[in-house]
């Protein structure tokens, strides 16, 4: 089939200008990297796959062996096939075309998922994640692969003191660089490798330094991901004092082995699917990225993660993904129904500086600035120490030299913030203290709770308090405030709460499966950190790149305690145990309103890791049920075939996207009736039996036939029906849910319908 990601005019256009260029100038020039994708390896030999990807780019230059090797940047052989190739346009459209060719796209860039790096600094915790009864000895049997910036493996969360050798079945390695060689991992670090290949090709490297080409982390990103799914426990963790106490990742016991493939503006395809392909042929147990694809996402094997993953899973790999931090409606991004996608919530533990106003009034504002006022200092809105030529309204936004030093010094200034702002908060700071302010306000209108390390005494507020604040200053003669340093603030409510800037459905690629699957902290969270980025062992950071390791450290959990449960079963376990209710036992709410949340805000709900270990039941999917929901999203058998290299067909296909056998149910498009099919797997006791209770979506009568399910046997698998029927008229998306009880478990799937008018 081929799909081609670049418009017919635009192939058409560079083809008559290639024709009509290449007689003037003799090269190549307009040559990009493009990822070549071919499908499942089937039963070829690496050296045999790269002699073949040799062939088609030496037919692509007209016979020349040697211009072949130049374009050639790197062969997938093991994982999955296909190679990446510096290519013209028309050469790309060409290849797009032979044989065994899925697809051809661009080398794109993706964004890592934390909201924005560079303000955040960290110290670390959560609650603990101990299941009682279970023991740890089982997790160094599990290896965890982490697709990310790197890792500074002599961080004490990456200790291996007391940990057994490795299993012999590992092949992974550890690839010498900079400041980097094969004794640089341990017992814990058990595998680096670094893919610069993808990276190399599109930045210029005069204006990207890399500061280690090796696995070595620069950023602290990938150190801040391992250390949360994996960290060793370590005493007196803390962030300048704020959080302090001992803290460790959800599976301290388990192996890492890392990819590095993000470097310091992003990830390329080319360099993702490489890590791909090492990680399948190493044999990790988890993938975990905590970085994604910009909404809206593309098809799916157009798109380096979800090509990836799909060869992850069909290898026995459970992949877990970040949803992405756009926070709107229809954001979402890593919708593949084979990955498990994660939104981020808070947790009960705050960082809040108090800001004391001249009338005695005190509000409290999110911070991780460790600078107090002394004193009292006069407040003005930003607005009034606007500079030259910026107005009033540009410099409440306390743009960068917007400010008038003359107005501003001594003072403590308001500043405004808007979610679509390009400029950090802690720049903001920083154009406060250089227009010689002594403190500042922030008014956040998206997202109060993320706490920055300000330079200055400085809290964000959110807009009910911010109008509060200007109001004082409004009606004061001489209006006064102090700001206090940040502290911990243990026990905050609601908790957990969705995070404003976490992404949220429907999936608009294919609204039948909801996307994210569940919710898991990512709001100011401490964790081992880079020294190579300032001198910090440990960081606060926030975003859903901080929410999906706490998933991959449980997946880590469960596949210690059940090896040979299918990524599908653990999937299953934490989307069906995970709650709806917060802490309070009130429905979570989401950020920055306290709206009610809902399935789009966190999917199945919080994972809920005292549960995980026993579902009870699960909702299992095999590779042959991917095959299935991709014929019934329109991939016909051929494409099929191009993807699995096996005698797949489309005759078992679904009637919709929907009848997947995925943890929740959406109806997409109900105008009168219409039915689901799911198959329940009893991994519990042999003998259970469980009873439907249905929470039907307002205006939907909902049945489930049969409402009683009766088990004889483990692993016994049973099939019910749930009937949708429309009772009043429904507009836009309406919320429910299904669960299977007994006396000990409860499996509960959300259940999602969109009403659509058929008559009138
Ligand atoms: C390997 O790197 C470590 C630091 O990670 C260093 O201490 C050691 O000397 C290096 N060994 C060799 C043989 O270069
Ligand atoms: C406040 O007082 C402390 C202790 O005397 C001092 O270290 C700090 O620099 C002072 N802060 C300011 C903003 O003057
Ligand atoms: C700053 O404000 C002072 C006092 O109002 C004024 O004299 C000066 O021109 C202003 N400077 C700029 C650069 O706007
Ligand atoms: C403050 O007063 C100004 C005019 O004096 C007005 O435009 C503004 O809306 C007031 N703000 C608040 C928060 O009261
Ligand atoms: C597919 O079917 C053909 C003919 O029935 C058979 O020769 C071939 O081995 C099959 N391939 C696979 C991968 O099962
Ligand atoms: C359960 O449903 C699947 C398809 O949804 C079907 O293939 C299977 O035969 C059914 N099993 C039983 C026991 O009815
Ligand atoms: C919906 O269910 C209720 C109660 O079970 C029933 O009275 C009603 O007739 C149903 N409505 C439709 C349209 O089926």
């Amino acid at each position: 089939m081929g799909s081609f990601c670049i418009s017919k005019r635009s192939v058409f256009y560079s083809i008559f200008l290639w024709v009509f260029l290449a007689q003037i100038f003799h090269s190549a020039s307009s040559s990009k990297l493009y990822v070549v994708y071919m499908g499942s390896r089937g039963n070829d030999e690496p050296d045999e796959i790269l002699r073949q990807n040799h062939e088609m780019l030496t037919i692509i230059h007209k016979g020349s062996v040697e211009q072949a090797m130049e374009s050639h940047v790197h062969s997938y052989r093991h994982g999955f096939r296909g190679f990446a190739a510096k290519l013209t346009e028309e050469q790309a459209s060409r290849i797009s075309k032979m044989a065994g060719v899925v697809s051809v796209f661009p080398n794109t860039k993706r964004s890592l998922h934390t909201t924005h790096s560079w303000d955040f600094m960290g110290l670390n915790d959560e609650e603990t994640m101990e299941i009682p009864g279970y023991s740890t000895k089982n997790q160094v049997n599990v290896i965890i692969g982490f697709i990310d910036t790197g890792i500074w493996p002599e961080s004490p969360s990456f200790s291996d003191a007391d940990m057994p050798p490795v299993s012999v079945g590992w092949k992974g390695q550890c690839q010498s660089g900079e400041a980097f060689n094969a004794s640089t991992c341990n017992r814990k670090v058990i595998g680096a490798r670094y893919y610069y290949s993808g990276y190399a090709a599109e930045e210029d490297p005069e204006k990207s330094t890399v500061s280690f080409k090796s696995a070595r982390d620069s950023s602290g990103h990938g150190s801040h991901t391992a250390s949360i799914a994996a960290g060793r426990y370590v005493q007196n963790m803390n962030y300048r004092g704020l959080a302090t106490g001992g803290a460790r990742g959800g599976a301290p016991m388990a192996r890492i082995a890392v990819y590095k493939s993000c470097w310091n503006s992003g990830c390329y395809d080319v360099d993702l699917l490489a890590a791909f392909d090492d990680a399948i042929r190493d044999g990790v147990h988890i993938v975990s990225l905590s970085l994604g694809p910009d909404a809206p996402q593309g098809d799916y094997f157009s798109d380096a993660i979800s090509v990836g993953s799909f060869h992850a899973v069909s290898h026995g790999i459970v992949v877990v993904a970040s949803v992405g931090n756009e926070g709107t409606a229809g954001s979402a991004t890593n919708l593949a129904p084979w990955l498990i996608t994660v939104a981020a919530t808070s947790t009960d533990r705050d960082f809040t500086a108090d800001i004391i106003l001249g009338n005695r009034a005190r509000v409290t504002g999110a911070s991780l600035s460790p600078f107090q006022m002394n004193a009292s200092a006069r407040i003005i809105p930003a607005s009034e120490a606007f500079a030259g030529y910026f107005t009033p309204y540009q410099s409440s936004y306390c743009l960068d030299s917007s400010l008038n030093r003359t107005k501003a010094r001594g003072r403590v200034l308001v500043c405004q913030h808007s979610g679509s702002s390009t400029q950090s908060k802690l720049a903001k700071s920083v154009v406060v203290k250089e227009a010689g302010g002594l403190g500042m306000i922030l008014i956040d209108e998206s997202d109060k709770d993320v706490a920055i390390p300000f330079v200055i005494p400085a809290a964000i507020v959110g807009k009910i308090l911010g109008s509060k604040i200007l109001s004082y200053i409004n009606h004061t003669r001489k209006p006064v405030s102090r700001i206090l340093s940040a502290k911990t603030v243990l026990g905050s409510q609601p908790a957990p709460q969705i995070a404003a800037f976490s992404s949220k459905g429907p999936n608009e690629l294919n609204p039948e499966i909801l996307k994210p699957d569940v919710a898991a902290p990512g709001l100011n969270i401490l964790a081992a950190w880079s020294p190579a980025n300032a001198e910090l062992n440990f960081k606060i950071l926030s975003g859903t790149s901080m929410a999906c390791p706490h998933v991959t450290g449980i997946v880590a959990l469960i596949k210690a305690v059940h090896p040979s449960w299918s990524p599908s079963a653990i999937k299953s376990a934490i989307m069906t145990t995970a709650t709806v209710l917060d802490k309070q036992h009130k429905p979570i709410t989401a950020d920055p309103q306290g709206r009610r949340g809902n399935a789009f805000d966190y999917g199945s709900g919080f994972i809920n890791p005292t549960k995980v270990l026993n579902p009870g039941l699960v909702y299992e999917a095999k590779p042959a049920d991917y095959k299935a929901f991709l014929c019934s999203i329109g991939y016909n058998e051929r494409s099929l075939h191009l993807i699995t290299r096996d005698n797949s067909t489309c005759d078992q296909s679904f009637a919709t996207a929907s009848d997947l056998n995925y943890p929740s149910i959406v109806v997409s498009n109900l105008k009168d009736t219409f039915s689901v099919i799911r198959t329940l797997t009893n991994v519990g006791s042999p003998r259970s039996i469980y009873k439907a209770v249905v929470f039907a979506p307002e205006g939907i009568n909902v049945t489930v036939v049969p409402q009683r399910i009766v088990f004889d046997s483990y692993r016994q698998k049973i099939n019910f029906t749930v009937n949708f029927k429309v009772a009043a008229p429904v507009i836009g998306y309406v919320f429910g849910s299904l669960s299977w009880r007994n006396k000990i478990s409860w499996i509960t799937s959300p259940l999602v319908v969109r009403g659509v008018h058929s008559r009138m």
